[in-house]
Order: C-alpha cells, then structure tokens, then sequence
C-alpha cells in the first residue's frame, strides 16, 4: 500500500458558505501533486483540514493509514508542512530556528541540521538573523524546518508566492529531488499554472469547493482529442484526410485525433503514396489544458 494520503470527500462549509464539497484524493509515494484553482477555490482550506489545523464537517483523511480526526498524534508524525507563511522567529538565526524544531520533535542532531542547511542552499546564511532573510530565503529556511522529522508527506500551499524565479526553480529542483530520491510525496497549490507545469506528476484541479478533474500530467497534457504533427513528403491532395479543426502546416499537416484514429490516418496516407517522416504528438501547456477543461465556462 503506498498511498501516503487518502482525501476522502471531505467537507467544509463557514456560515451558510461551503467551502469545500465531497473533495477527494490520493497521493502516493514520489508522487508530486500539483493543487490548482483560482483565488478562494478552497486549497487552503483543504490543507487545513488534511492537517488537522481546521475541524472537519464530514469525510476523512488518512494519513500512512492513520485518520487525522482519530488518530491525529500517528497520522501527523511524518507530515512536513508550510501553511500560507513559514512559521520562523524572526529574532534567530536561521540555524536556531532549526534547533527549536528539531527540539520540538526531540531531535539533537547538528550534522541534520547542517545537511538541511546545505540542501535548501542557505548555509552560507546560516547564523544571521532571518530578519534579514529575503521572502526567497525564509521559504527555505521554513522547508528545511518541515524536513526535521523526516516526513513522508510534504505539504506546501502556495509555497512561490513571492519567489523570484531563481528561487522557484530552486524550490523545483529540491521537491524534485524529495519525491524521486527519498520517494517523498508531495501536496504543492498554487493559483500560477505555469509554476508547476514542469515538474507535478499529478494535477488536482479544484474550483468553488469542488475537484473538477484529477489525473496525472501526462494524460492531462494530451488532452482529449491530442494534436498530431505529421510531417509528409507533399502536401498536395492532402486536404480531402483533414477534418474540421485540422491543418495543413510548411511540411505536412496538424491533426486533432484520439489514439485509435491514428494509425488508420497514417494507412491511408500510405495507401495514398505520401511518404511520412515524422510523426509527433503535441502536448498541451498545463494552462492550455486548463483552459480546455474550465475555459468553456
Ligand atoms: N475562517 C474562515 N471563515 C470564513 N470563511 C473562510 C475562512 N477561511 C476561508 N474562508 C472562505 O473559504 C473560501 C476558500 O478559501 P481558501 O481555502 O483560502 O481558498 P484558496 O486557498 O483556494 O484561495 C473563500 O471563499 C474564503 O473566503
Ligand atoms: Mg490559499
């Protein structure tokens, strides 16, 4: 069983307004999960409640199998978590800051610290104050904090607001390397598509409480009927294989066909004597796919 966290139709409403309807989701181990929707979606929400930090109204999660609600202290022993801002005393060194949470956790271990150090790329920084941290670098400090207690889980809302780009892909290339060498899974939302377009291998889309579409970055990207890039020896008397939306492009044509149709597409090009150098499937932008799914709204 390698589900490290199971979402299971939870709901939320404040007042009379429902925030979160029957969500639902899993994420498995060295799976990175990107959770998407617009401003008030409910992403933030949905963390909090995975982490206990907000009372469910109904549903469950589980977290290594344990119920948050039941069984909070096991469910939470190996979850990393920034929520909104890095939690950080202001007044410390960014070492000591990592000393209070490795104390926390009843960890004394000053070669951890320093490999956490090292491996958010703030060593050289280690022992001034984070008062004087830049946005870029407290994001940081507060991820190695989330690492301490060498979680199986990390979870990060909205984790580059305010990174320059250096430090998005910084924050890229460490989650990265959390899911593929530790097989660390990840929870990451954001409102900004692009940011996590190249490097979630899950997509959770959500949007006024609801989950509209959860599937992994690959299938998303070809969306449903994906675009075929064929290049052919001529063009000409091409035209009468071409359906509506379909091209024809400098070398060849462009074609918007599912998986089966293809092969047939390419027999009768055959048969017809054109000769096919190439043929490629276009993947979509995680924001063209995107669109495709909410634009029509
Ligand atoms: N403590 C709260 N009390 C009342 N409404 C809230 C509270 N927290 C969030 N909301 C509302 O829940 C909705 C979802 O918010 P949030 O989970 O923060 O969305 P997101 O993180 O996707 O931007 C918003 O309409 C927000 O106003
Ligand atoms: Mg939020």
């Amino acid at each position: 069983m390698n589900v490290v966290l199971n979402v299971e139709k939870i709901c939320k409403s404040f007042g009379k307004n429902k925030v979160l309807d029957e969500v639902s989701f899993k994420i498995r181990k060295g799976q990175i999960m990107g959770f998407i929707g617009p401003n008030g979606a409910g992403k933030t929400t949905a963390i909090k409640l995975i982490l206990g930090l907000q009372a469910i109204d109904s549903g469950e999660v589980y977290i290594n199998n344990f119920n948050i609600k039941r069984d909070f202290e096991r469910a939470i022993s190996k979850v990393g978590a920034i929520v909104e801002n890095p939690d950080l005393y202001l007044y410390l060194t960014g070492r000591q800051n990592l000393e209070v949470v490795a104390r926390y956790y009843g960890v004394s271990d000053e070669k951890l610290i320093d490999d956490l150090l090292n491996k958010v790329g703030i060593m050289d920084r280690a022992d001034d104050k984070v008062s004087n941290y830049s946005l870029g670098m407290r994001q940081r400090l507060g991820i190695a904090a989330s690492l301490i207690n060498n979680p199986n889980l990390l979870i990060l809302d909205e984790p580059t607001n305010g990174l320059d780009p250096e430090g998005i892909k910084d924050l890229r290339d460490l989650i990265v390397e959390l899911a593929t060498k530790e097989k660390v899974a990840v929870l990451i939302s954001s409102h900004n598509l692009a940011e996590l377009d190249s490097f979630c291998t899950h997509i959770c889309l959500i949007d006024k409480g609801k989950i509209i579409k959860n599937v992994n970055m690959n299938s998303l990207k070809a969306g449903e009927k994906p675009a075929y890039v064929i290049k052919l020896n001529k063009t000409r008397g091409v035209s009468k294989f071409l359906g509506k939306d379909d091209r024809i492009t400098e070398d060849g044509i462009c074609v918007y066909r599912n998986n089966e149709e293809i092969p047939k597409l390419i027999k009768e090009l055959v048969d017809n004597k054109f000769s096919i150098y190439e043929v490629n499937r276009e993947k979509l932008s995680l924001e063209e796919a995107y669109l495709n799914i909410v634009g029509g709204k």
